[in-house]
């Protein structure tokens, strides 16, 4: 049988975090993967630039039952440091937007990094093994026996670095959770997050034709009771795509963290700016024509023109001159679509997991179940889940290097 001081479950961000960490303070560090290579999710993250971190990281950018547990970890692995990082291996990287950092190049930069950093910290690393189940151990040499494809081990720590359920087909499984339950641990119900939007039947009539069309909104949910907890932040102020199946786009994947079935959301088309309010001064002209030509400033001609065909149809002779009451009405509309989504695209196309083992179970400085002593959970698998824009990323950083410093 061997035996390693630490196992860590899962070759993702989090797990070759933790591993190199652990393996720098000098104790023996196996990494097992059931996929056949490491970092699978790196390689394909940021459209395979890896938007490995944010500037702006703040803990008011994560969601959690509990919104203060990540501030911990966060304060002690900042993007500074991931930065020092990606600095002292050469690798060139730019600032796109909204201090979202990615690679010049390509995202195995980031993974080729960690791979390097896991061998000079002696870290090992076995892909293709499967972990069939992990139990306390009665033998007198580790805490912890794992029974995998590929032999049985005895280990003093178990990291679950496994991940959530988003891309099943890229290997995501629900181990994790498993394995909590399993140790009596709670679970904060997984759901998709980071996801486009499904449209209701008669949206998609109304809508569904204009696929491809974006504009920059602002997106929110519109919050019955039950997602007052969660917290939703007023507003996002990005980019909306709309698709031939719903809403995607960088706006939508933000609040849908937030949304939860039957939720409302609304959408202002045309933030900070007056679009029909000019048309109420006397000497204006009152015309569709008229209407439709500061809309075409903000919308796409195609979404505009429909628009106009919903809110003032031609066949209406009121449009030939719209009444001041349709004009308000109008200006109202733009600034306040609501619609109810039926749905999402759910875990196959999700970026990420919400919710996860609940944060009561665990130390916020260590990662370590607090009634498990040796048994840590990191990243993802975590009801920890990042806003859009490297927040992830710097999340499984952070909590993978304070397991490090522990396991
Ligand atoms: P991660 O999923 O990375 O790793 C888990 C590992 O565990 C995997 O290697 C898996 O094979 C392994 N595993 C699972 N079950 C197992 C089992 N039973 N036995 C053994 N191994 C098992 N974030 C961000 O900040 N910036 C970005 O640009 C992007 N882009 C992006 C694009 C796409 C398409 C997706 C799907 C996601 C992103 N993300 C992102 C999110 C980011 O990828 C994610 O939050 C982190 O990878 C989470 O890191 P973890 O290490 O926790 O899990």
């Amino acid at each position: 049988m061997q035996h390693t001081d630490v196992v860590i479950l899962g070759a993702g961000a989090a797990g070759l975090m933790c591993a190199i960490e652990a393996g720098r303070r000098g104790r023996s560090v196996l990494v097992l993967d059931h996929a056949d290579r490491v970092g699978k999710k790196i390689l394909i993250s940021g459209g395979g630039r890896s938007n490995f971190t944010n500037l702006h990281c703040t803990p008011e950018n994560y969601l959690s039952e509990n919104p203060h547990f990540a501030r911990s970890a966060l304060a002690r692995y900042t993007p500074a440091d991931f930065i020092a990082m990606v600095e002292r291996h050469g690798i060139p990287y730019h600032e796109k937007t909204l201090g979202q950092l990615f690679c010049d190049r390509t995202s195995r930069d980031i993974v080729t990094m960690l791979e390097r950093e896991c061998v000079e910290a002696k870290v090992k690393i076995q892909v293709e093994t499967r972990v069939l189940g992990v139990a306390a151990s009665t033998e007198a040499r580790g805490r912890f026996r794992i029974e995998t494809s590929a032999g049985v081990i005895q280990a003093e720590s178990v990291v679950v670095a496994t991940g959530g359920l988003s891309i099943p087909k890229m290997g995501a499984t629900g181990f994790g959770y498993d394995l909590a339950r399993q140790f009596g641990l709670s679970i904060v119900e997984p759901r998709p997050g980071l996801v486009p939007f499904t449209f209701s039947a008669e949206d998609r009539d109304a809508w569904s034709d204009l696929a491809g069309v974006s504009a920059e909104v602002v997106a929110t949910v519109v919050k019955p009771e039950a997602l007052r907890a969660r917290r939703a932040p007023a507003a996002f102020r990005e980019k909306l795509l709309i698709t031939h199946r719903g809403l995607s786009g960088p706006a939508i994947l933000q609040i849908s963290s937030y949304w939860a079935a039957g939720a409302d959301i609304e959408l202002d088309l045309a933030p900070g700016q007056d679009v029909f309010a000019p048309m109420l001064a006397a000497d204006a002209p009152r015309d569709r024509g008229a209407a439709l030509a500061p809309l075409k400033t903000i919308l796409p001609t195609r979404w505009a023109e429909r628009w106009m065909q919903v809110h003032a149809p031609a066949t209406n002779p009121q449009t030939r001159s719209l009444p001041n009451a349709r004009i308000v009405a109008m200006e109202q509309q733009i600034h306040a679509w609501r619609l109810t989504p039926a749905g999402t695209e759910g875990f196959a196309k999700a970026e990420v997991t919400a919710g996860g083992v609940s944060t009561a179970e665990l130390s916020p400085q260590t990662l370590e179940a607090r009634k498990i002593p040796g048994l840590f959970f990191i990243g993802e698998v975590v009801d920890v889940t990042g806003w859009l824009g490297g927040f992830n990323f710097q999340w499984a950083w952070a909590s993978g290097f304070c397991a490090g410093q522990v396991a």
